[in-house]
């Protein structure tokens, strides 16, 4: 087993490592950045369909959910097409409307999820196109989808998603300037510096996995926390909920997280000097308004741990730890973020001696309902 884990501890740690890789591999054949190009062959004879479609519906469930989040932020910006993201354990119960001109994209890792099935059989019912973003190729929800890309992030054993997440991220990523460039929402020298840059980040996340050490000093200070709130703005806003999943799946830590301007309608209220409160706080379009929630944080006494752009010297000076991401456009800001945040996670649990790979109660894939 020592050897499947590659000389790691645990399987979650060689798949947090292993992101360079995995987004690298999300990418390949798919963004030619000289030409402002990207290619999906997997939907490409789906292209009549964006060029037209009024609305998008993801449905997925737990991490899958949060990377579709992260989608709708970037289909929305990019593609300039209507998108609701949606439980499919809630979706399917629900009586949806749903006509042969929406567009339904599932994500699973695993694409066996029994909800998300469920939800596409629905959606299929109704007449609507189904796209799938699954990592398992040939599993059922490739098979029952029109179309979809795949993620290629590699088997993963870790219960808690990792790199399966990132990877997910990076075809939405793909998805949303594929359908831009279809519908052109985006211009070919915009296409050309975001992909230009895309092409950078797994570059930039083996950069970001460099903050390993400081992490996990941090975590040791944290460690026997009960609570912990997670808050960013934006397409971080995902990132937080997905950080909070992160902590709670695997350390049993009671976690939430939160729209950092939603903070003062409750969880204010929690905030004393045992709760630590992680921040994203890079410098994009929210981060003066993050630095006004980072400061009514610590007006209360809260302890802040901020993910910050490199350099930042404003926020290290109110922060009680800082950890340091390279610099990157807004759209990109998810697949470096979650990269401390897991690792974050991980080393909390370490410490409490919990078993990272295989957390109690849950299971790697939810094939009942
Ligand atoms: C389970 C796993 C999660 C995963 C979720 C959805 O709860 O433990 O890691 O996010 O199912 O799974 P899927 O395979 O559909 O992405």
């Amino acid at each position: 087993e020592m050897l499947e884990k590659g000389g790691y501890d645990h399987f979650m740690l060689k798949e947090i490592y292993e992101q360079p890789r995995s987004v690298r591999d999300c990418l390949r054949g798919r963004i030619y950045p000289q030409q402002g190009k990207v290619q999906l062959g997997g939907v490409k004879e789906y292209v009549e369909k964006l060029k037209n479609v009024d609305r998008i519906i993801i449905v997925a469930c737990g991490t899958s959910w949060h990377a579709g989040l992260v989608g709708e932020y970037l289909i929305e910006e990019y593609a300039r097409v209507p998108v609701e993201v949606e439980y499919a354990s809630e979706f399917r119960y629900r009586n949806p409307i749903i006509t042969e001109k929406d567009l339904v994209i599932a994500i699973s890792q695993s694409g066996e999820t029994a909800d998300t099935m469920a939800a596409i059989e629905l959606a299929k019912e109704k007449g609507a196109t189904i796209f799938g973003i699954c990592n398992v190729v040939g599993a059922s929800i490739p098979r029952l989808s029109h179309a979809g890309v795949y993620t290629h992030a590699g088997p993963e054993i870790g219960v808690a998603s990792t790199k399966a997440f990132t990877a997910q991220v990076t075809a939405l990523t793909l998805m949303a300037f594929y359908i831009a460039q279809q519908r052109g929402t985006i211009t070919e020298s915009k296409l050309i510096e975001y992909l230009t840059e895309l092409n950078e980040i797994p570059t930039l996340i083996e950069k970001t996995l460099k903050t390993n050490d400081h992490v996990q000093i941090i975590a040791d200070k944290f460690k026997d926390s009960t609570n912990c709130l997670f808050l960013g703005r934006g397409s971080s806003f995902p990132v937080a909920l997905e950080g909070a999943l992160k902590l709670k799946e695997i350390s049993y830590i009671h976690a939430e997280g939160y729209p950092a301007a939603e903070m003062k309608h409750g969880p204010i209220a929690l905030i004393d000097e045992d709760m630590p409160v992680v921040f994203i706080a890079t410098k994009n379009s929210s981060y003066e308004k993050v630095i006004s929630n980072i400061q009514e944080v610590r007006a209360r006494g809260g302890h802040v741990i901020a993910i910050v752009s490199e350099g930042d010297t404003v926020v290290r000076d109110m922060a009680d730890y800082v950890i340091e991401i390279p610099q990157t456009s807004e759209a990109f800001v998810p697949l470096l973020a979650t990269i401390p945040l897991q690792l974050l996670s991980y080393h909390i649990a370490v410490m409490r001696g919990c078993n990272v790979d295989q957390p109690r109660n849950l299971a790697k894939s939810v094939t009942v309902e």
